[in-house]
């Protein structure tokens, strides 16, 4: 029609907070639940060495394939040695068959059900620009057994209700994924209900190889697996720029808020705050600073190790480190969230879902704060999975999405809030709905909002307008929620779906009780 597509006056991206606004407060690295696994005194002097402490075999911590179960048969070679033997012998001239040999040889127990089938497509595939796979491969397998000198101490297990954090290297974390990649952790390959870490992501990459049952998701786990390897060969690699060196600490905190420090939505007085709209960019690269939110399952990292690829999972291969997490992060409460502090981007890629292409390198020259940690923020918060999008309106599924989405912002310093359609792609929720859920638990954190509508121009326009009359009839973050609960009662009654913002816009003005 003749009507202007033009977006409506938006608040400037620029005068978002970043982390680089901060560098004034470092924040404090030793608290009571906070596992540091360098030493801090030789950070401060430019050095990064492991901090010494004890290895423990219990249901606390993480089991490192070099520990030896106390129950383990006295018998046979200890399956430590195994492994090293086994990735000794891969070489710059091993095939990818040579690859699953070694990983089967300590794994055989899952002989009949590993497959291998996208790792020979990949090989079979490999584009010129990986070519050099044959060299990362052994550098791999050797950087996977320095394990027991670059960690030398247990790493705890980030369990459920707990508020707890991990600091590594990003050293340190590139020795733990190749182990993963190798798939040397024990106890982690059962997944049925009930056993040991049920609760757990996995994380031996087993699941990354195969495909046998599924042809069609052989090209997408090729282009992860070159972005897995693109990542493996920059950190074995020496690299000449400074900036871009993996040289620095990550950190990963699971937080957990109790029942009782949840806003109590109703009675919520503040207003919204500022909010940036945009249909172009995304959050990983303009958010670049900003709180940035992963669309997350609650098992964090969703289906990164096997076939998915939607925003976590594709975040999730530019920035490998954050696959670290499915080792220690038990799934995700209603009132939990995981913040990741400091992970570098190694890759460009295009394209979503099907068409994902693994595009090249990315150079990352992201500053650092004092603890080396790049100024790179990601909270993982899991939206609800609507099995029938229905469901979405009702006042424990609205509450529950806004409790989630203030665990996740809360917290240190106030950036602003890189996020979009959160919940609504694979979780089937309404934009409309989930855009103001947003707003308002950033509203009540006294953080302002960019929100990218990923290429959507009708709903970035529809959220500026909504922003727009709620801030100017000063409508208060309690109001709004009476607002929704009404849409709730109103959509139950009625069954039609009435468009949200218009049903706001035009009850706005009337009292709750009157409705
Ligand atoms: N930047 C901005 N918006 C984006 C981006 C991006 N980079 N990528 C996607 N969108 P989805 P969910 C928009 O389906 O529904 C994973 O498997 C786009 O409009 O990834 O919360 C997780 O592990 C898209 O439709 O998130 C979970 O299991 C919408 O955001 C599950 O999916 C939602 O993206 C989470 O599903």
């Amino acid at each position: 029609g003749s009507q202007s597509r033009a977006t409506l006056p938006t608040f400037p991206i620029r005068n978002l907070q970043r982390l680089e606004n901060y560098t004034m407060n470092s924040p404090t690295l030793l608290w009571k639940g906070h596992t540091v696994l360098v030493d801090l005194d030789w950070v401060k002097q430019g050095v990064i060495a492991p901090r010494q402490g004890q290895h423990v075999w219990d249901a606390h911590h993480v089991k490192l394939p070099h520990m030896q179960s106390p129950h383990a048969s006295r018998s046979g070679q200890p399956r430590w040695e195994a492994i090293k033997q086994a990735l000794r012998k891969l070489t710059p001239s091993s095939s990818i068959g040579d690859i699953q040999t070694a990983i089967m040889s300590y794994n055989s127990s899952n002989r009949d059900k590993w497959t291998f089938d996208a790792l020979f497509y990949y090989g079979k595939n490999l584009h010129k620009m990986d070519d050099n796979l044959h060299l990362v491969i052994p550098k791999m397998a050797k950087l996977a057994t320095e394990l027991p000198s670059l960690i030398q101490r247990s790493i705890p297990l980030l369990r459920h209700n707990q508020n707890q954090a991990i600091t590594l290297s990003q050293q340190q974390i590139s020795c733990l994924l190749a182990n993963a990649f190798f798939c040397t952790f024990p106890h982690r390959n059962d997944t049925s209900p009930g056993s040991e870490y049920a609760s757990y992501p996995t994380i031996n990459f087993s699941s990354l190889f195969g495909g046998r049952n599924d042809p069609s998701k052989l090209s997408g786990k090729a282009e992860k697996l070159r972005a897995i390897f693109h990542y493996f060969d920059t950190v074995t690699s020496e690299e000449k720029d400074p900036a871009c060196k993996a040289d620095g600490l990550v950190t990963f905190e699971r937080v957990s808020v109790p029942a009782s420090e949840l806003p109590k939505w109703k009675s919520e007085k503040k207003l919204l705050k500022n909010l940036h709209v945009s249909a172009d960019g995304s959050i990983e690269k303009e958010g670049t600073g900003m709180l940035q939110v992963d669309f997350a399952s609650k098992f964090i990292g969703g289906g990164v190790l096997k076939s998915g690829l939607v925003q976590e999972e594709i975040l999730f291969l530019m920035s490998p480190e954050l696959i670290l997490a499915r080792l220690f992060t038990e799934k995700l409460d209603d009132h939990e969230c995981v913040r990741i502090t400091g992970p570098q981007m190694y890759s460009l890629t295009s394209g979503y879902s099907r068409s994902f292409s693994w595009t090249g390198p990315y150079m990352d020259r992201t500053k650092r704060d004092v603890w080396k940690r790049r100024f790179r923020q990601i909270v993982a918060i899991d939206a609800l999975d609507f099995k029938n999008p229905l469901e979405q309106y009702s006042r424990e599924n609205i509450t529950r999405e806004l409790n989630k989405a203030f665990v996740g912002f809360c917290g240190q310093p106030k950036t602003a809030i890189a996020t979009g359609n959160w919940g609504c792609g694979a979780f089937r929720g309404d934009p409309k709905l989930k855009a103001l859920l947003q707003l308002m638990a950033a509203a009540v954190v006294d953080r302002d909002v960019a929100y990218f509508t990923f290429g959507n121009t009708h709903l970035a326009n529809e959220l500026q307008k909504m922003h727009d009359i709620l801030t100017q009839r000063k409508v208060t973050v309690g109001k709004l929620y009476e607002l929704l609960k009404d849409y709730c009662k109103h959509y139950e009654r009625t069954r039609t779906p009435t468009d949200l913002y218009r049903f706001i816009r035009d009850n706005i003005g009337h009292n709750s009780s009157s409705l």
